[in-house]
């Protein structure tokens, strides 16, 4: 007998698939909510033909829980939804109505990314003028995740290239011939070649700066305003694929000069792209993020681990950096979750953070000067004080 739900779903979605990636709609009104659903959940679903539940948990978490959808009962009345007529965000035309979703668009914003409002409605503003755009910042301060949420926020077919992960530039960007007894040789042309003939589409590069330089010079014509094409074979420059219309790119580069292994983007590469740089967040704004995103560790923790955290970002920035970067926001939601699950700050800094800086040197060295800085934050080993006022009085809040 098929598993019985015991409860009902406070949301249901289901999956559809849209260029390469799945997107999650809500059942009773359409409303996008890929972004709230993890990449592998949407796809399960998918794969699966189930819907998707959502549900609180204990510990006031929302989990997304695939069910059967024999097991569903969906409201007769309730809007079917289909691959091509879910409008999220229909982007308007008429200039007024243009600048009116302009400026409307912070709450299209997912609440866990966190940017500022102006950077984010010029990112919109460049997607929605056919900008390519390219998301700068060092690593781990949200470009992918920003880049996802507009790409999630316009109702477009999406799709995700990672062109750090990609060995075969050639392969990916325009697709491999292939030899078969009886069949001869064959084309068969890249995902991205589909892409790129997509109306509407919108194209994520991510990683753009580690691609390999095959990759720059075949996407140099391609992201030129003046030409938008891809030359298929680069030795008789004839066999081309138009992009088709209103294709917006956006890609991702770490740029910071700590990045050795990223390449240097070419100049002529990046002159193609509006710079869109993200910013790494100051010490109240990582404290709202991960306060919000970890709502069951202690605050007087989560305030610790900002400072810390701030602290390194301005030393690494200023003109006797004794360390090449800070901590990223990506480390300091990591070692949330490590906090979350029972490890004091000192073991989570020890696995989270320590890695990541180089220990040669002695008491010289990157690690030891960031290990200084967290063990000020750290217990003074008296363990007893543990409930401070503080922590007593929000206690009684949460
Ligand atoms: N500005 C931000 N707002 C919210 N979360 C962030 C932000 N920056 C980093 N993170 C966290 O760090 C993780 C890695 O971010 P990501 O977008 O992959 O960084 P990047 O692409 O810049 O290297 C995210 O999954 C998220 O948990
Ligand atoms: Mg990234």
């Amino acid at each position: 007998m098929a598993k019985m739900m015991d409860k009902t779903p406070e949301v249901l979605c289901e999956v559809v698939k849209s260029g390469n990636r799945f997107n999650a709609f809500d059942i009773l009104d359409a409303t996008k909510r890929t972004s709230e659903i993890s990449t592998t959940t949407r796809k399960r679903a998918f794969e699966n033909d189930c819907y998707l539940g959502r549900f609180t948990t204990s510990t006031g978490k929302f989990q997304w829980r695939l069910l059967n959808k024999d097991d569903v009962n969906v409201n007769a009345s309730s809007p079917a939804v289909n691959d091509e007529n879910t409008p999220v965000v229909e982007v308007p035309t008429d200039h007024a109505e243009v600048m009116a979703f302009i400026h409307g668009s912070y709450n299209l914003k997912p609440r866990g990314l966190m940017m500022n409002e102006l950077k984010w409605k010029y990112l919109m503003r460049s997607a929605v003028r056919g900008k390519n755009i390219m998301m700068t910042g060092p690593a781990g301060c949200g470009k992918t995740m920003a880049a996802k949420a507009l790409v999630n926020a316009l109702d477009r077919p999406d799709f995700y290239f990672n062109l750090g992960a990609t060995q075969d530039p050639r392969g990916t960007l325009i697709g491999n011939t292939h030899f078969e007894e009886g069949k001869g040789t064959y084309f068969s042309e890249s995902l991205f070649v589909k892409a790129i003939s997509t109306p509407n589409a919108v194209i994520l590069l991510d990683e753009l700066s580690r691609a390999h330089p095959d990759a720059w010079n075949i996407l140099m014509t391609v992201l030129d305003y003046g030409q938008r094409y891809l030359r298929l074979d680069e030795a008789d420059g004839q066999n081309t694929v138009k992009v088709a219309e209103n294709v917006t790119f956006i890609a991702t580069a770490n740029i910071g000069n700590e990045y050795t292994s990223t390449r240097q983007l070419d100049k002529a590469l990046m002159d193609r792209f509006t710079i869109v740089e993200m910013d790494m967040l100051n010490e109240s704004e990582e404290y709202e993020l991960l306060t919000y995103m970890f709502p069951n560790v202690d605050t007087t923790t989560i305030s610790n681990v900002s400072k810390i955290a701030s602290l390194t970002r301005s030393e690494s920035s200023s003109d006797t950096a004794r360390i090449p970067s800070g901590i990223s926001t990506r480390t300091t939601v990591e070692l949330c979750g490590l906090l979350y699950d029972g490890f004091s700050l000192e073991e989570s800094a020890e696995v989270s953070i320590y890695p990541q800086y180089d220990n040669t040197g002695g008491v010289d060295s990157e690690r030891t000067f960031v290990k200084q800085i967290v063990q000020k934050f750290c217990d003074d080993g008296s363990g007893e004080d543990l409930f401070n006022e503080d922590e007593v009085e929000n206690a009684s809040t949460i």
